[in-house]
């Protein structure tokens, strides 16, 4: 059915109708699983008990496809972009490639991805940012839950029913460590005999939990809690990248091999080779029900109760709320405030930020808006919530809404180099210097009934403020 060259003879949507409707039917290959893995340029398929040992692309024409997660029950898959620094999905139902972003700013190097299956959200790593961050599956309500501490942050593994979530770093102190979904009681549970921990993934049957090590070259196990560590593969691999297991079997990529191999996940014997001769195997996950299975959760009813996002705990009872970015909850641990109260703008020449500064984090946020070339004064009307900034490179000033929103051009003749903006929020103006023009002038804050205060006697006029109460 899939020629090597030319890839699906059939429909894709019928290979996947099979793959997810007739599992354990003997009309596919029996009881192997289908093997989901992200190769640079595509994420594919591959049936890992097939006598034809080829694969089926599920999602082509990616620059860098490097993490890779599902949803089985709406049958989504997720894969993180490190060339075009995004999170994306497709419905693996869909003929086409119909491709939709997920998340687009405000990610450097999104390394790990893991779908909780259970509470409908997404985690990710990053470890350029050095951030672990959680959204809704749709990316909003998106919430930085780790900052501190990270530092090369790769991969990421769910374990939704006890409320954990653990993840590997490779960084300058390598170490596993364990958090609470809603980031309560970090803890680091490996930190010795690791140097490179790269994949990491979990038996929900057995409870326990498999990484490898690149540097190491070994796959090892240990109890949920670090604890009764065994080796599975020592010493005979090359650069295991990432695992996933299912029933008795392990499944891993490596990168010098470009293979995906597998073996017995107790004695590490059986070892064989799944496909090979691939472009660049990253990520890899079992596609099955049986890896996402399902439970009722305190946050399946209205939310539990929750305005923004119900993340699931380790801790009773079982979940807590939680704001996006930047936001404070209320007092009564449910409601979400509806917005920062106090923030920080930032021009930064091609983009415009903005750092809540009521949580710690001081996470910044960059506003989606077209055509920002070389942004220098910022300031903010609080009556009507807008933002004014001007812009050298276009030769403008500029507004729009804190979120993004709503943006607008006021002026633009006249306009050499606007460096010093300021807005009279009482009588509803805005003023601004010009050292091309060498002038001062003002308009109302919609850009109408401009006028020149003082053209005499400037020579570089940049920085500007108003006091208006005291004219
Ligand atoms: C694919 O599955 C999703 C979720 O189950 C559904 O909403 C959508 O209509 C399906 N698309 C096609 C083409 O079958
Ligand atoms: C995104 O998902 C959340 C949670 O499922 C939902 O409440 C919200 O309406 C969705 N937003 C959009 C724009 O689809
Ligand atoms: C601009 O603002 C002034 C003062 O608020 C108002 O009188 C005028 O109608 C506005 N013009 C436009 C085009 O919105």
């Amino acid at each position: 059915i899939v020629d090597k060259e030319l890839g699906p003879l059939v429909p894709l949507s019928f290979l996947v109708l099979l793959c997810l409707t007739n599992r354990g039917n003997k009309l596919w290959t029996g009881s192997s699983p289908f093997l989901l893995f992200a190769n640079r340029r595509d994420v594919r398929l591959v049936d890992a008990g097939g006598t034809k040992l080829e694969s089926t692309v599920v999602v082509s024409g990616l620059e860098d496809a490097a993490a890779v997660d599902f949803q089985y029950s709406q049958g989504i898959v997720f894969w993180t972009d490190v060339s075009e620094e995004a999170i994306k999905q497709t419905y693996i139902n869909q003929t086409g490639n119909v491709v939709q972003n997920v998340i687009i700013s405000g990610l450097v190097s999104p390394d790990g991805l893991a779908c909780d299956w259970i509470g409908k959200k997404l985690y990710w790593t990053d470890s350029e940012t050095n951030r672990i961050e959680v959204a809704n599956l749709n990316g909003t309500s998106r919430k930085v839950l780790f900052w501190q501490d990270l530092d090369q942050p790769r991969a990421i593994a769910l374990d939704p029913a006890h409320g954990y979530m653990y993840w590997t770093d490779w960084g300058e102190t390598p170490r596993i460590e364990r958090a609470g979904m809603d980031s309560s009681t970090r803890k680091i549970i490996v930190d010795s005999d690791i140097y490179w921990p790269n994949g990491l993934t979990i038996d929900l049957d057995e409870q326990k939990l498999y990484w490898a090590d690149a540097k190491l070259s070994f796959i090892h196990r240990a109890n949920l809690d670090g604890s009764f560590r065994q080796k599975v593969v020592e010493g005979s691999l090359t650069h295991p990248f990432a695992l996933t297991l299912s029933g008795d079997t392990l499944y891993w990529t490596d990168w010098q091999t470009r293979s995906i191999h597998a073996c017995n996940k107790r004695t590490g014997e059986k070892r064989r080779e799944i496909l090979s001769a691939l472009y660049s195997p990253m990520d890899i996950q079992v596609l099955s029900p049986d890896r996402q299975p399902y439970f009722h959760t305190p946050c399946e009813e209205n939310n539990g109760g929750c305005s923004h996002l119900c993340l699931l705990s380790p801790r009773d009872p079982f979940y807590s709320c939680a704001c996006p970015t930047g936001v404070q909850l209320e007092d009564d641990g449910r409601t979400c405030k509806s917005g920062a109260e106090e923030v920080l703008l930032l021009a930064r020449r091609t983009d415009l930020r903005r750092i809540s500064l009521d949580m710690p984090d001081f996470t910044d946020i960059i506003l989606q808006i077209d055509n920002i070339r070389h942004a220098i004064a910022i300031d903010y009307d609080p009556v009507e919530g807008y933002i004014y900034w001007t812009d050298d490179d276009v030769r403008a000033i500029r507004r729009a809404y804190l979120d993004g929103s709503g943006a607008q051009t006021l002026v633009t003749s006249e306009i050499n180099h606007p460096d010093g903006i300021a807005v009279d929020w009482v009588a509803r103006n805005l003023y601004w210097t010009d050292t091309g023009t060498d002038r001062i002038e003002v308009t109302r804050l919609n850009g109408t009934s401009r006028k020149i205060l003082i053209s005499e006697n400037l020579d570089e006029p940049r920085a500007i403020v108003l006091n208006p109460v005291m004219g």
